[in-house]
């Protein structure tokens, strides 16, 4: 038998120690928190996509008093992204939250797991890795790929 072992690589930042481009990233998902529909959980989440032409496509979680028909800030950007510019490659995504108690939260929060499942087929789709940003109110996360999120994973293609 042979033992593997599987590390995910996460770089902790403060938002003046990252790029332009990735802090503008950070500053339209916690934006987008703002249009959040979340009546029931009152947790506001914003995610914000880069795309390789130039576009950013931001996307709140909107929820549903059927609770499982609402879809996660994630999935709501990354379907709209690629329905709205089906020809453009996913760069990077930032996600950010607001918690219950009105304020960003403190430690980043990390997509879900279906969310996981349908971005790392943009992933596939782009050919290469797609940059995350987690953000918190203390730090930042920065993940290289999300490949690195969802490790032995299922694929048809
Ligand atoms: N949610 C997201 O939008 N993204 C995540 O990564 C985790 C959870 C939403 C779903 C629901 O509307 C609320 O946050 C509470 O779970």
């Amino acid at each position: 038998m042979k033992e593997a072992n599987i590390t995910v690589p996460i770089l902790a930042a403060q938002y003046n120690e990252l790029d332009a481009n990735d802090r503008k990233l950070i500053d339209t998902a916690r934006e987008a928190t703002t249009r959040s529909y979340a009546p029931y959980s009152r947790f506001r989440v914003g995610a914000a996509i880069l795309l390789d032409n130039g576009e950013i496509v931001a996307g709140s979680n909107q929820e549903n008093a059927a609770f499982p028909s609402g879809l996660c800030a994630e999935r709501t950007a990354a379907f709209y992204a690629h329905s709205r510019y089906p020809d453009a490659k996913f760069l990077t995504i930032a996600i950010a939250a607001i918690g219950t108690d009105g304020q960003e939260i403190p430690a980043p929060i990390a997509p879900c797991g279906a969310c996981r499942q349908s971005l790392l087929e943009y992933e596939t789709l782009a050919g290469h890795d797609v940059r995350v940003l987690l953000a918190g109110r203390n730090e930042i996360f920065l993940i290289p790929g999300i490949r690195h999120l969802l490790p032995v994973t299922f694929s048809e293609f």
